[in-house]
């Protein structure tokens, strides 16, 4: 079969640390189980490009990027240089809403080997996977909308405004996304996040077509809370989370404190899904460009490389999704005396890590072969 076709692109501060190494665990996989990968670097969407370009991407972004199988991306972010808002909705916003990928897919959960900052009520650690759950993520609306404006700048009377956008189809199609998931998951259960106290149009019309989703789907059963309580029910009770839907801000809020209670943020994937396929999709960890911590090597690269993982699941390649995590799980376990980065206790660098991940990939046996 064909390649599959990916294009890469690092982007700014730790993306250009971590991207590698996952390129590295992608080169283990593809040997070991033979998949065929073509990798097709690209500079743009990142601050580099920006202060020689003065644009994030280049006018042709669409077609160069629109025929590969999937977009392999790290972070984008350089505030020094460039404002947030200009690099990112010149780029990775871009890239979400033109190829459509509508679902944010970000697990959290407590891997074997990796201590939760979080104890139970009664004092104890949480164990390996007691934690588990999957943070589905609105990607293309909601309350990231370019719909406002700013009035009278500079005067006493400036106004501000930006408005939350909802669509019944945008709603729809991501929340029968999250209960389909649920529904292939031992415990079936939907969390939904919402607002409906305080922000009175958009919310309630989210927990509508909650309702009106959850009847097709009786197997699933559900709950929701505001998303103010929730964040606590995270910290106090994350084992009781399973599927948790949620608007596009409410959903990047759950995805940074979802991994945080599992213990860093380093290690934890996304996934931005266009599930019909129309439009690549596009892969990347739910970091940032970390310019606190940037040029140190130092960077955890599991979050790049378990979204390498969801990457080759999403196209078809369940096996080198399996190894990755294999691979992750092994070197995550003290046992294994594997290196670890600063933010899992250890003093290992970047390329430590993406090496070892490597090597138990490469030398993974295969059942059934
Ligand atoms: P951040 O995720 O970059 O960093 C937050 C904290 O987590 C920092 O202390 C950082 O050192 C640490 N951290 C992040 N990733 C780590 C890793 N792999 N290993 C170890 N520690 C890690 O968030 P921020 O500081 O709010 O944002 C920095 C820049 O990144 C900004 O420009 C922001 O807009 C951008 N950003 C981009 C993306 C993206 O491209 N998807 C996501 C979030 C933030
Ligand atoms: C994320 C990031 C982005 C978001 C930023 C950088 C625009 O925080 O992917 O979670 O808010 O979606
Ligand atoms: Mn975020």
């Amino acid at each position: 079969s064909p390649p599959l076709r990916i294009a890469v692109m690092a982007g700014d501060g730790i993306g250009q640390e971590v991207v590698p190494e996952g390129l590295r665990v992608l080169d283990a996989v593809s040997r070991r189980l033979g998949i065929a990968l073509q990798f097709d670097h690209f500079d743009f969407a990142s601050c580099t490009y920006y202060e020689r370009h003065g644009q994030m991407l280049p006018d042709d972004w669409k077609e160069r990027l629109g025929g590969h199988d999937a977009l392999f991306f790290g972070a984008v972010g350089w505030p020094k240089t460039v404002p947030d808002h200009v690099s990112l909705w010149g780029s990775l916003l871009q890239f979400r809403r033109a190829f459509d990928q509508y679902v944010n897919l970000r697990p959290a959960r407590l891997m074997p080997g990796v201590r939760s900052p979080l104890v139970k009520r009664d004092g104890s650690p949480y164990a390996a996977g007691e934690i588990d759950m999957l943070i589905v993520r609105e990607n293309t609306e909601g309350e990231y909308s370019s719909i406002g404006g700013r009035m009278f700048a500079g005067t006493e009377r400036e106004i501000v405004m930006q408005e939350t956008v909802m669509s019944r189809l945008g709603v729809d199609r991501v929340l029968r996304y999250a209960f389909e998931l649920a529904r292939r998951r031992p415990r079936r259960h939907l969390t939904s996040a919402t607002k409906s106290n305080g922000i009175a149009i958009t919310m309630p019309f989210w927990d509508e077509r909650v309702e009106a989703i959850a009847a097709e789907f009786p197997d699933v059963t559900r709950d929701q809370f505001h998303i103010d309580i929730l964040t606590a029910h995270f910290v106090q009770r994350p084992q009781a989370f399973d599927v948790v839907v949620a608007s596009n801000l409410f959903g990047d809020i759950l995805s940074d404190l979802g991994p945080a209670c599992c213990g860093t943020i380093g290690i934890a994937p996304s996934a931005n899904l266009n599930p019909e396929r129309k439009f690549p999709s596009l892969f990347e960890p739910v970091h940032g460009s970390a310019p606190d911590i940037a040029g140190k090597g130092i960077a955890n690269p599991i979050a790049q490389i378990w979204s390498a993982a969801l990457m080759l699941d999403f196209l078809g390649r369940r096996d080198g999704h399996d190894a990755i995590l294999r691979g992750i799980e092994t070197v995550l376990d003290p046992a294994s005396g594997a290196p670890r980065t600063p933010d899992l206790g250890g003093k290992a660098t970047t390329a430590d890590v993406g090496r070892a991940v490597a090597e138990c990939v490469g030398s993974l046996a295969l059942p059934g072969r």
